[in-house]
């Protein structure tokens, strides 16, 4: 595969974003670094990655090194990160940018996104909690938080904004205050919760969509495991390719832009292997059919906040 094959979305400013990409959380320490390098040897070029996955330095070394030896350049690489929950105060957005910068060793990311539209207590803990285990919010509005992101593009810090975790009614909130709007949305999306509503949703109000936790994180104990699915593993037998390829190549018809995560260097070579056949309508109706249309995602400890994003419908 090669990185030219990638196809890529165009955002509503203009730029554009490679329709595959990295997911980093939980890539941890020593994994991180040599997973990235791999990924950019074998055509990836879109990295993401968040504040909270602490995991930004690595990730930075790998970026830099593989600029220095002159693989790609910087301007060949799309990379994302995310402010997190506890510097939602417009006045912490452009310094945490520059923190997520200095980590990355960057001068600007390709995007810069809310991660999630609720706040937690300011401050250097990521997971405030009292003394009962119970996370501390504040209630500091989105929409505070999105004058700060704007200024990061206007500094030239990012080049475009979006939200994370956020739902249609929250969208549309936004859509009406921003000076600057977001292009891209970064949400669940999988096999098992295929997120259609807020997918036509999106598309309407031009603003991208990225699908985390693509693959349903299969090694999740409590959870069925969608690449076991019979009808999964029939049509991977027919295009010679595996459950996790059918999977991402869903995802990619259904518009959005998978960031599978892996540190296994087959699995990375793996999933970026998906743009090479098609998927049929009627292939496409029996996979819709899996799933059972629940998040595996769900913070729930937030879900008191006056933000949470996932007590309505979509
Ligand atoms: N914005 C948000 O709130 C949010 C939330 C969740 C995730 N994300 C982003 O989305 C990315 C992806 O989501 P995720 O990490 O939750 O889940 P995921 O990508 O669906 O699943 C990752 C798991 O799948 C395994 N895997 C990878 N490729 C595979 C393959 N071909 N066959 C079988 N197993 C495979 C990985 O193992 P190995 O690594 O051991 O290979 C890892 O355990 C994250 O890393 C993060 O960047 C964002």
């Amino acid at each position: 595969m090669s990185a030219a094959t990638v196809p890529k979305v165009k955002f509503s400013n203009g730029r554009s974003m490679p329709r595959l990409g990295l997911g980093t959380y939980e890539s941890l320490a020593g994994n991180v670094e040599r997973a990235v390098k791999y990924a950019i040897d074998n055509g990836y070029r879109h990295i993401d990655t968040a504040f909270f996955y602490q995991n930004e330095k690595e990730i930075g070394n790998a970026i830099s090194e593989k600029i220095k030896n002159g693989t790609v350049t910087r301007e060949d690489l799309f990379i994302t990160t995310k402010i997190w929950n506890n510097s939602h105060a417009q006045d912490k957005v452009v310094p945490m940018c520059r923190k997520s910068l200095a980590n990355l060793g960057l001068d600007y990311v390709d995007l810069y996104l809310i991660h999630w539209p609720f706040g937690f207590q300011e401050g250097d803990e990521l997971m405030p909690k009292d003394s009962n285990g119970k996370l501390l919010f504040s209630d500091i509005d989105f929409l505070d938080t999105w004058k700060g992101m704007e200024e990061c593009v206007r500094l030239g810090l990012a080049r475009s904004i979006g939200i994370s975790n956020f739902n249609s009614a929250q969208i549309t909130r936004l859509m009406a205050a921003a000076t600057i709007k977001p292009v891209n949305n970064q949400v669940e999306v999988n096999v098992n919760f295929t997120q259609r509503p807020l997918i036509e949703f999106c598309k309407q109000q031009n603003i991208t969509v990225t699908a985390y936790s693509p693959l349903g994180r299969p090694g999740n104990p409590n959870r069925v495991n969608t690449l076991d699915d019979p009808r999964i593993q029939t049509i991977a037998r027919k295009y010679n390719k595996t459950s996790a390829q059918i999977s991402l190549r869903y995802l990619y018809q259904l518009g959005v832009t998978p960031i599978p995560k892996s540190v296994t260097e087959s699995r990375l070579k793996e999933n970026i292997d998906i743009f090479n056949f098609e998927l049929t309508p009627e292939e496409v109706t029996t996979i819709d059919a899996v799933g059972d249309q629940k998040r595996i995602v769900r913070f729930e400890e937030a879900k008191e906040h006056k933000y949470y994003p996932f007590s309505t419908t979509f």
